[in-house]
């Protein structure tokens, strides 16, 4: 199978079996084809996406409540089935981009889709399903800005993965604090792999810059209205998952300097 018959599978298939299937070992990419953009993403009538007043997630301070915490899992999981969306989305509007770049999003894709069986999994331990709740495409809305592999980067693997390094130090935190072993190892689990896809994010902009712009001056350039670099980070900044990551010093003091 093609790499692109494959992403336009994830995309046009509403329903999560279709949307999980890892990638075959076999899969080919000897004919990416021209670029194509796509919209929303199919989805099944439970987990379509919904207008973000709809959806109701509980602040961080809801993880000590049980109840509240599905609901947290419950929006993790719509996180990470968005993440294998957009990686399947850059796939086919990114056809002439490096072979080897191309080969990364397909590996992050694979790694999305496993994050998002891993919170399935606990959500069905736990008697709910995804489709429970409502869910919003909060990532999804930023797509129509991607027009190019840099600006893809910039958003998803510098801004939206890296601040999630935030996240999942905070809430993995928060989990173990209320006695949610089983919860804070999958937080931990994920938190290890998404270094790996700043790095990715981080090789990719050091390769795509412009000669004579710094790494810092591309991320910034690339990225759109309301989004800022201020949004990759999150209320703990884990400056050593960003410095695993890759991350030169000079980077993270100019965004140390970003106030918002
Ligand atoms: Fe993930
Ligand atoms: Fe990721």
């Amino acid at each position: 199978m093609e790499i692109r018959e494959y992403a336009r599978t994830i995309l046009e298939s509403g329903g999560l079996d279709a949307k999980l299937a890892p990638p075959a070992r076999s899969l080919e990419d000897r004919t990416p084809g021209a670029p194509l953009i796509l919209g929303l993403p199919a989805r099944d009538p439970d987990i379509r996406i919904r207008p973000g007043r709809e959806v109701k997630v509980p602040a961080r301070e809801g993880m000590c409540d049980p109840a509240q915490r599905i609901r947290i899992i419950h929006a993790f999981a719509n996180h990470e089935l968005q993440a294998v969306e957009l990686f399947a989305w850059a796939l086919l509007a990114f056809p002439d981009a490096a072979p080897e770049f191309r080969r990364g999003l397909v590996r992050i894709l694979a790694d999305e889709q496993r994050h998002t069986r891993m919170y399935l999994k606990l959500l069905s331990r736990r008697s709910a399903a995804f489709g429970d709740f409502p869910v919003s495409g909060y990532f999804w809305a930023k797509a129509g800005e991607w027009s190019s592999p840099l600006r893809f980067i910039a958003a998803m693997s510098l801004t939206f993965e890296c601040a999630n390094l935030d996240h999942a130090s905070d809430y993995g935190g928060l989990a173990r604090k209320a006695g949610d072993r089983e919860l804070a190892d999958v937080i931990e689990v994920v938190h290890r792999e998404e270094i790996e896809h700043v790095r990715f994010g981080w090789t990719w902009l050091n390769r795509l810059k412009a000669e004579g712009e710094t790494a810092w001056e591309a991320y910034r350039r690339s990225l759109v209205w309301p989004l800022r670099p201020s949004r990759s980070v999150g209320r703990q900044f884990d400056e050593l998952a960003r410095t695993m990551a890759g991350m030169e010093p000079s980077f993270l003091e100019a965004l140390g300097r970003e106030t918002d």
